[in-house]
């Protein structure tokens, strides 16, 4: 085994895992209404550790919020676009899996590799996690 990587896992397990042996990334539940793992995704970028956050479009539950779709439109993307290039934009250590059974989808989030995000619009998508965890 050459690499090895965890998922569904929290600061103290990491910890634990780092102790046992090199960890080279992580797997776990993260995107822009759920963002319990900031501080996780902090050290594995200081530690030079991937961080592959899984449901990065919210899984079964597809994000949804009216501050999303507002900044959505006023940069002529969709909001599942804005939702990837935020991720893109956190940390350079997050590297993204989002799922689809659509080519145009797939096209779609190809594209936000070029989509960029203004820093008063980044404050604006920050707002919608800060709120989610309220
Ligand atoms: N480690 C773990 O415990 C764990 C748990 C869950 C998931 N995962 C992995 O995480 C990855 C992502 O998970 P996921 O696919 O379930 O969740 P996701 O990427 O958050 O969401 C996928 C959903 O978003 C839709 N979608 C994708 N691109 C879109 C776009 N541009 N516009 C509108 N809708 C779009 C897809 O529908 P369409 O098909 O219509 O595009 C699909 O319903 C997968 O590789 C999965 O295996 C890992």
């Amino acid at each position: 085994m050459r690499h090895i990587g965890v998922s569904n896992v929290m600061a103290a397990q990491m910890a634990q895992a780092r102790r046992i042996a090199k960890i080279i990334c992580v797997q776990n539940m993260y995107n822009l209404a759920q963002r319990n793992d900031d501080a996780l995704i902090d050290s594995t970028a200081a530690a030079g550790i991937a961080y592959v956050p899984f449901f990065p479009l919210g899984g079964f539950s597809p994000l949804q919020s009216d501050a999303l779709s507002k900044t959505a439109s006023q940069l002529g993307a969709t909001p599942m676009q804005v939702a990837l290039a935020w991720l893109q934009r956190r940390l350079p250590n997050i590297l993204l899996i989002p799922g689809t059974s659509s080519v145009a989808h797939l096209a779609q989030n190809i594209a936000t590799v070029d989509l960029a995000l203004p820093d008063d619009v980044l404050a604006t998508l920050d707002g919608i996690g800060a709120a989610a965890k309220h």
